[in-house]
């Protein structure tokens, strides 16, 4: 169970903790170590009247036990004085409950404003204030844990409590917004719809039910939400009798029910009414960028005249409709910690070997240039793919029974630290249709600290999941040169799909092979340097077993090593369509030299021109922009480059646009790295300040669409 979750040395606020729900936190707060406010009011449940008894009663509860009290006895809607009171007992504040509350239950015709108003002044406004006051505190300190009380007569709707209801829901729109906005303070703000027998709920609740719905069942939620070890924010849970589940929002698949010049009718609305109501394959939108990200889509879905707008067609609109809604998911973040032993254990499963005394700065921690391979990189971002999160994709419903890994790409930022903890964050960059089956094109992004360390992009096949209509591939695909074959042979990840695709023995893990053929690679062309290494691409041909030979062939290009793998016994190609980047030596020298000040931006653009040679048309019919990029650096403009999507198949070029631009766009260098890396939304950017546009402003809307596939540069 672990060791018990304490909170010394932490002060706590809870708002109407005079009785109910908010007696048992504060009591079981105080009893886990924290230094408790107890703020009641102290009238009646209507919020007629007022009184210090009730707080008093809590607080000597507490220090009866031992526990650390103070009463404070303002309405919630003095946050300021609430909060003051505890600074001036405790000189600090850490965590907010918002829980004080009063009903005027009336029929909505009878509700008079005086009943709207001061239930919306005690629930919505007395939290706004309390939760004001302690914001600016929690931000200095880098710390807070807020709670909001919502009802679920909010979330339903209830006979007799409009007034109730709609401030209670409107806690959940604070919250939410909150949460955003104090996650990077480190303060997290969660939402509870409890139930539980109090002196608001006697009046509706039979008196057996009030005894056995106990107000300490749901403290604990409320309790570990606040602690400094939850990383929950913007939750919403429903909490009583010793339950607590979660909510969120879900969305119908919806229709298009617009062409292109056409006015949107209310006939094609009723028409297409029972798909825009169709739960099935609904998606799960978790921000406002998910639910409304999708709109640029559409606008170029109808534009480009991909849309019917007859229910009963099958357009390519309605044809892949579950997938659609799963591509931009991004998968909860994963962890992976690792040594130096784990960074050993991965070379040697490599075939890294003592006998070559150069294989020594792999195996021995001692050795004066010890590093880890860099495609350990796979590593540990594999947990995003098959650590199970694909089968919590929204409108992703497939049978992961049947999933074998078919492409990897991986590019190195920065060496891996000997050890540390990397965060990954994982998105699913799209899903195409192979007919056999579908691929699930995964990009995951590996931090440690802020610091990204590496991209990895994973194609997974699924096995019999194909035919519905999809498209075939994807400009997103790092292999885009490659095209997906429908014969796809993969190789298994795991030795117990192998009876399942009729291999007569477990196969040898894909990711071994890979990782053999990298080390081969490294070892003949950057003398085991690791800090040459940049990127590697791979394509998994045929399957491996266990005590076969592997030989790597390769090729040198300029700084690209072509490469495939075989086996010695049988001359099969196992691993093909590969390559391994190395950094140019005039990178590397401007890394030995972090003064040469090159600018991010640069490999960027130069890496989106040489793209457009593959798929220009393609995006120049997208878009149909010319953007004139001004680069900062240290507030001056560093650089401009102009990407023309507009004429011809596009083209990108250092300088102003030789026509004229559609939109000018000025950014720093970091900002736009920002961007690329979908660190940054632009349009955030934009609002912010930190992107200014010229020119037709929509336009930027589209920009994430451009750059967000050039995050690997
Ligand atoms: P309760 O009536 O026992 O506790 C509410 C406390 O808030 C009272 O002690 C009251 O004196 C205090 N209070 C009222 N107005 C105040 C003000 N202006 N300033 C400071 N304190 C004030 O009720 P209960 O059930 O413990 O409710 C706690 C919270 O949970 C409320 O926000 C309520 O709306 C919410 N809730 C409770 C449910 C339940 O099943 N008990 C269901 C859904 C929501």
């Amino acid at each position: 169970m672990g060791s018990p979750l304490r909170f010394d040395g932490r002060v706590v606020l809870v708002t109407g903790a005079g009785g109910g729900l908010g007696r048992a936190y504060a009591l079981a707060f105080a009893e886990r170590g924290a230094s408790v406010i107890v703020n009641d009011l102290g009238g009646d449940f209507k919020g007629v009247g007022k009184g210090s008894l009730a707080a008093d009663k809590v607080v000597e509860e507490i220090r009866r036990k031992g526990g650390k009290a103070v009463a404070n006895y303002d309405s919630v809607e003095a946050g300021e004085k609430i909060v003051k009171a505890a600074l001036d007992a405790f000189g600090r504040i850490d965590v907010v409950v918002n829980n004080a509350g009063i009903l005027r239950d009336r029929s909505f015709s009878r509700i008079s404003d005086e009943d709207w108003d001061i239930v919306h002044r005690v629930h919505l406004w007395g939290s706004f204030q309390v939760t004001r006051a302690a914001w600016n505190h929690m931000k200095k300190q880098n710390y807070g844990r807020i709670i909001m009380t919502t009802s679920s007569a909010g979330i339903y709707g209830n006979f007799g409590q409009a007034n109730y209801s709609a401030a209670k829901l409107g806690l959940l729109g604070l919250s939410n917004t909150i949460a955003i906005e104090g996650k990077k303070n480190n303060i997290h703000c969660n939402t509870i719809a409890p139930t539980a027998g109090s002196r608001l709920t006697q009046t509706v609740m039979p008196d057996d039910l009030v005894q056995a719905l106990k107000p300490e069942y749901v403290a604990p939620l409320v309790l570990w939400l606040c602690h400094d070890s939850c990383e929950e924010n913007g939750g919403l849970f429903e909490v009583g009798a010793g339950w607590i589940g979660k909510l969120r929002w879900e969305r119908t698949l919806g229709a298009i029910v617009r062409r292109k010049n056409e006015p949107v009718t209310p006939e094609t609305v009723k028409a297409n009414w029972k798909k825009i109501c169709d739960f099935d394959n609904a998606s799960k939108p978790q921000s406002i960028q998910e639910s409304t990200g999708g709109m640029v889509e559409i606008l170029h879905k109808i534009d480009s005249e991909e849309v019917s707008t007859n229910p009963t067609s099958h357009a390519t609109s309605t044809a892949s409709p579950g997938y659609a809604s799963a591509i931009g998911y991004k998968l909860p973040s994963s962890f992976s910690t690792y040594t130096e032993l784990d960074c050993i254990m991965y070379a040697l499963g490599v075939g890294a070997s003592v006998k070559d005394p150069k294989n020594l700065r792999f195996l021995y921690e001692g050795s004066p240039d010890f590093s880890c391979l860099p495609t350990f990189g796979v590593i540990v971002a594999q947990k995003s793919v098959f650590g199970g999160g694909l089968a919590d994709v929204p409108g992703l419903s497939i049978n992961f029974a049947k999933v074998l890994h078919g492409e990897q790409y991986l590019q190195i930022y920065k060496p891996f630290p000997r050890a540390g903890k990397l965060k990954c964050e994982a998105v699913i960059a799209d899903i195409l249709d192979k007919g056999s089956g579908l691929v699930i094109v995964l990009d995951v992004y590996a931090y440690s600290g802020e610091e990204l360390i590496c991209y990895n992009q994973f194609s997974v096949f699924v096995v019999g999941s194909g035919g519905f209509g999809g498209k075939r591939t994807s400009e997103k695909l790092k292999a885009a040169l490659y095209r997906l074959s429908g014969d796809w042979n993969p190789l298994h990840i795991d030795p117990n799909f192998a009876s399942l695709a009729g291999f007569e023995k477990p196969i040898l893990h894909g990711l071994c092979t890979f990782g053999f053929s990298a080390r081969h690679v490294l070892q003949q062309f950057a003398d085991n340097d690791v800090s040459k290494f940049k990127a590697i691409k791979v394509r998994f041909a045929k399957p491996v077993y266990p005590g076969q030979t592997l030989k790597t062939e390769m090729w040198k290009e300029g700084n690209r090593i072509h490469f495939q793998t075989k086996i010695l016994e049988t001359g099969d190609i196992v691993i093909s369509n590969a390559y391994v980047d190395l950094v140019p030596p005039s990178d590397l020298s401007a890394k030995t030299h972090p003064e040469g000040g090159e600018l991010q931006s640069t490999r960027v653009f130069e890496e989106i021109n040489r793209r457009l040679k593959d798929i220009g048309h393609k995006e120049v019919k997208k878009v149909n922009a010319v953007f004139e990029w001004h680069i900062t650096k240290g507030g001056n403009t560093a650089a401009k480059w102009t990407i023309d999507l507009k004429n011809g198949s596009g083209k990108v070029y250092q300088g102003p646009a030789e026509g004229s631009a559609d939109t000018s766009i000025l950014i720093s260098d970091e900002d736009f790295m920002e961007v690329v890396l979908g660190k940054l939304d632009p349009q955030k950017a934009f609002f912010s300040g930190r992107l200014k546009a010229k020119g037709n402003i929509m336009l930027s809307q589209k920009l994430q669409m451009i750059l967000k596939d050039y995050a690997n540069l």
